[in-house]
């Protein structure tokens, strides 16, 4: 029977799912996460289109479960990350949930981005994913909330759309956005709805820079945010060039590619399970790229996708 507490992950202190953290629980959160909190980078925010804030980087979650997600998204938190990106999909909002409040850090102060499976797409259907995906996170509202792919043989993206504007009247979401929608989307979105989304999520690295498309977002104002943004599935980790570039820095491969993305007015949301690269991956905010690097970076497109995945054709369901 739930008595309203909830165990924690070894080492770590129970908090109730209420979160009325006990006095001496919170003592012993202090003092076993101080070191981690004192030593977390302060990571910028950008303001989007409609006046709410994004951070300038998040923590990706794909493919945590939902017992790895509740024991590293506390470590995520208290190392500086803000924005925590699920899904529907994944699998794992009710161990982000649980791991956002073991995490002790006061719900307004987190950006908690989730997204809409191609299954759900349609109207009513909407409704009841949303309030399932808020269940399962234990929250009243969404920062962001995102249609994961438009599915354009099904082409139910644009009711979808216009009824995630609704759940934003409702306050149920902050901001709505998208992801791996094609210019075309974006335009049929506009023009039957009157609004574009403020951010779209796509697949970018420095071998997949989507030029094209991030000029189309920069004109209308939407925010670009990166999946795979160390190019999972691609060699991109093992160039000489990102070798040379993070030796005169004395950063990692890594953190150079973070940093191209942060320097670019990307947001990259960055997955590891391995609390020493979260650590890394969050610290590229007091160095800089020279514009000769940045250069170097953008020279390295190749135009080949990660994935392989192209949202014209692909149906996610
Ligand atoms: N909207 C979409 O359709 C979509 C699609 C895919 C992903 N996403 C989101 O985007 C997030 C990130 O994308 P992703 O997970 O595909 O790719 P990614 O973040 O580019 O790469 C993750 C991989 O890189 C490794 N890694 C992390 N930090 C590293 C470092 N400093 N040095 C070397 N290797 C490192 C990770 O291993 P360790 O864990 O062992 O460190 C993991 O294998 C996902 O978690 C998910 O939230 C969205």
């Amino acid at each position: 029977m739930c008595d309203g507490s909830v165990t924690s992950p070894a080492g770590y202190p129970a908090v109730s799912a209420h979160r009325e953290v006990e006095e001496n629980e919170e003592e012993m959160s202090d003092e076993k996460t101080k070191d981690l909190k004192d030593a977390a980078p302060d990571v910028p925010w950008h303001v989007l289109r409609d006046g709410n804030r994004i951070p300038q980087l998040g923590f990706g979650t794909y493919p945590m479960d939902d017992a790895e997600a509740e024991t590293l998204i506390p470590e995520a938190v208290w190392r500086g990350y803000r924005l925590i990106d699920t899904a529907v999909n994944y699998g794992n909002e009710r161990g982000v949930g649980q791991g956002v409040r073991y995490s002790h850090v006061p719900r307004e102060e987190l950006f908690l981005t989730s997204k809409l499976p191609g299954r759900d797409h349609g109207t009513d259907s909407v409704r009841r994913s949303l309030e399932g995906t808020l269940e399962r996170l234990g929250t009243d509202y969404l920062d962001l909330y995102l249609i994961h792919w438009p599915n354009p043989v099904q082409d139910r993206y644009v009711q979808t759309w216009q009824t995630m504007l609704e759940a934003r009247e409702e306050g149920l979401v902050r901001s709505v956005g998208v992801s791996n929608f094609l210019p075309e989307h974006l335009q049929r979105l506009e023009r039957e709805s009157g609004e574009m989304p403020v951010v779209n999520q796509v697949e970018l690295h420095p071998q997949y820079q989507q030029e094209a498309l991030r000029r189309f977002h920069e004109e209308h104002r939407i925010l670009t945010e990166a999946w795979s943004p160390l190019g999972r599935k691609t060699d991109l980790l093992q160039s000489e060039w990102l070798e040379e570039i993070a030796r005169k820095h004395g950063r990692s491969p890594a953190q150079v590619v973070l940093r191209w993305h942060v320097q670019s007015g990307i947001v990259p949301i960055p997955k590891s399970s391995n609390t020493q690269r979260m650590a890394e991956n969050i610290d590229v905010f007091d160095w800089e790229l020279t514009d000769a690097q940045m250069e170097r970076l953008r020279m390295m497109h190749t135009g080949i996708s990660g994935s392989g995945f192209d949202p014209s054709v692909h149906e996610e369901m």
